[in-house]
């Protein structure tokens, strides 16, 4: 059958095995969501939000881009964090990075991506703000693997600098920014333990929207 169609004989198969172990399964679903976690992952077919942290339908709101990239401009990008922090009310916001990503990889290409450039130039601007570091590692599997993680780190410091995020941390003591890295090779996910209180103090020095005017 051709791969199409075959989604559609998957899709039957899962509503059967969701009633099977719960025939109120999809009533429940249709009443709301309560999610716990804002994920804010790349668009990578292989780093799956849901299936790799075995969350359940409800438990995870997800917004998924070119290599995690969380752009001050991009109104899709605020407008999640704004509906997840504000109106969810999630408790933790998860940066989800993952080694050998194509997005970080054209990035550190000196080439012409057309209309991807200005994408991928959030991720130049976090080499440069970390080039000495990285430009220190002979290696070269090795830097493209330490800006991904740099990349998470740097966009767990952009989803910092929001009013939505420091305004309900501020009254509520949630939510917290975490950065992960999944281990495309061996499926783990590692915590980076980017330290948000402290990335926070820091952010308030000069990005400081936690109280109306
Ligand atoms: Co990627």
């Amino acid at each position: 059958m051709e791969k199409y169609y075959q989604i559609f004989e998957k899709n039957k198969k899962w509503v059967e095995e969701h009633k099977a172990s719960d025939k109120d399964f999809f009533k429940q679903l249709a009443e709301g969501q309560n999610p716990d976690f804002l994920y804010i992952g790349c668009s990578d077919s292989r780093v799956t939000a849901e299936e790799m942290t075995g969350s359940k339908p409800g438990e995870m709101f997800v917004h998924r881009n070119i290599a995690n990239v969380i752009s001050n401009t991009d109104l899709n990008a605020m407008s999640v964090i704004e509906y997840a922090v504000s109106y969810l009310k999630v408790d933790h916001i998860v940066v989800c990075g993952h080694y050998y990503c194509g997005g970080v990889k054209a990035a550190m290409e000196s080439k012409d991506y057309g209309i991807l450039n200005p994408w991928l130039r959030n991720i130049r601007d976090v080499y440069r703000l970390h080039q000495k570091e990285l430009d220190s590692i002979s290696n070269a599997d090795d830097r493209y693997q330490r800006l991904v993680e740099l990349n998470v780190l740097e966009q767990c410091i952009n989803v910092t600098k929001t009013a939505a995020v420091q305004k309900r941390y501020l009254s509520d003591g949630y939510p917290k920014v975490h950065g992960w890295v999944f281990d495309i090779k061996t499926g783990h996910l590692i915590d980076l333990k980017f330290d948000f209180e402290e990335n926070l103090k820091h952010i308030r020095e000069i990005y400081d929207l936690g109280h109306s005017v």
